[in-house]
């Protein structure tokens, strides 16, 4: 047997500790790996197809990134090609990928991605090619699994954030927006901004009202309160508004969603008057060691994956169902994306402790 893996589409803390896993896993069952470098491209001949052998995962679990890179431009139904003015258009290249992954004898792909990538990997598994998903996300929106790795890592570094910010906003009182990813789904901002204790919360699931969100400060304001900590995801919007987008995206990129956060920053001091500041977060909720929750979850799910191989459950990706990792259809994780529900009890506890989310 001869298994390839594939990281693709943002990475995540955790990535590492699945490959490592998913390497063991396979050697123990006397099969081969490869490992194929920046999403697909090395099966499109843009890089390469390494062999991965005990050595080549050897003290990775608890390195951030991913040793195979990644891209989220390389999706093989629409890859990106350079034109000879320099422009890009977009090839379907999956042919070529499925021939060129059975030239090289492999029997089954262990890809590794989100949504876009478990989507992917799905329309490569109808085409004929042998596939097994591991959900990936630090956003935690794909549904199917209760969580995926990389989330409890990006919510420690965003909470920690929000621990540092208190502190300075206070001494200042002043307001501190910090934006935090979360394209479609906020729960980094929710989670970290509950368990930091900020006193705003906005996400993309409850549009807000700029009015509310100062209402919210000048009420902390009168009961002598005069700074506070304001998380935003940067997807959220104003009621009847949209995400705000920034820069300019390269082809076979999606838009890039931000700048909220600076956004909602300048519409409080204009209203309240006070002094306010905005950081972006960022890629560093991307970096970093992963937690020991990520690390554990990520190497069950690289184990879980070479047994679903040895199963062979094509089609299927591994997902928590706490406290079992189970395999489910992808295109059942693929139905509808995970979101917030506004009425969560994680949602009711932050109001009950005060927090605003601007509706
Ligand atoms: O991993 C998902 C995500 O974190 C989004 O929340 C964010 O918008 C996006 O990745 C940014 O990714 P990149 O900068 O790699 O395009």
């Amino acid at each position: 047997m001869r298994i390839a893996i594939s990281t693709g589409g943002g990475d995540a803390p955790g990535l590492n500790a699945v490959i490592r896993a998913a390497v063991l896993s396979a050697l123990d069952r006397g099969w081969h790996v490869l490992g194929i470098r920046k999403g697909y491209a090395g099966l499109l001949g843009d890089d390469d197809v390494v062999p991965l052998s005990r050595d080549d995962v050897r003290g990775i679990g608890h390195l951030g990134g991913t040793i195979l890179r990644t891209t989220n431009r390389g999706n093989p139904f629409s890859y990106p090609v350079k034109q000879a003015d320099g422009s890009f258009h977009e090839v379907d290249r999956s042919d070529e990928l499925i021939e060129n992954a059975r030239n090289l004898g492999i029997n089954a792909v262990v890809a590794i991605g989100g949504d876009g990538s478990l989507r992917i990997a799905h329309q490569l598994w109808q085409k004929g090619l042998r596939v097994v998903g591991v959900p990936k996300t630090i956003d935690n929106d794909v549904s199917g699994t209760v969580t995926t790795f990389g989330f409890d890592t990006a919510v420690s570094t965003a909470m920690e954030a929000i621990d540092k910010l208190h502190t300075t906003a206070e001494s200042h009182d002043r307001v501190i927006v910090m934006e935090v990813m979360g394209r479609h789904a906020g729960f980094i901002a929710l989670h970290s901004g509950l368990s930091g204790a900020a006193h705003v919360i906005l996400i993309p699931e409850i549009p807000y009202d700029i009015e509310k969100v100062c209402e919210a400060i000048m009420e902390r304001e009168r009961r002598g309160r005069y700074f506070d900590v304001v998380v935003v995801a940067e997807g959220a919007h104003a009621k009847g508004g949209e995400s705000s987008t920034i820069g300019a995206s390269l082809p076979g990129q999606d838009r890039r969603v931000g700048g909220v956060g600076e956004r909602v920053a300048h519409e409080i001091q204009e209203r309240t008057g006070k002094e306010c500041r905005s950081i972006v977060l960022g890629h560093l909720q991307r970096g970093g060691m992963p937690t020991g929750y990520d690390r554990l979850l990520a190497t069950r799910f690289g184990g879980a994956a070479v047994a679903a191989v040895d199963a062979g459950m094509w089609g299927h990706m591994v997902a928590l169902k706490s406290p079992d990792i189970v395999t489910i259809p992808i295109d059942e994780a693929l139905k509808a994306p995970r979101r917030v529900d506004p009425n969560h009890d994680v949602v009711r506890t932050a109001r009950r402790t005060g927090i605003s989310f601007g509706d």
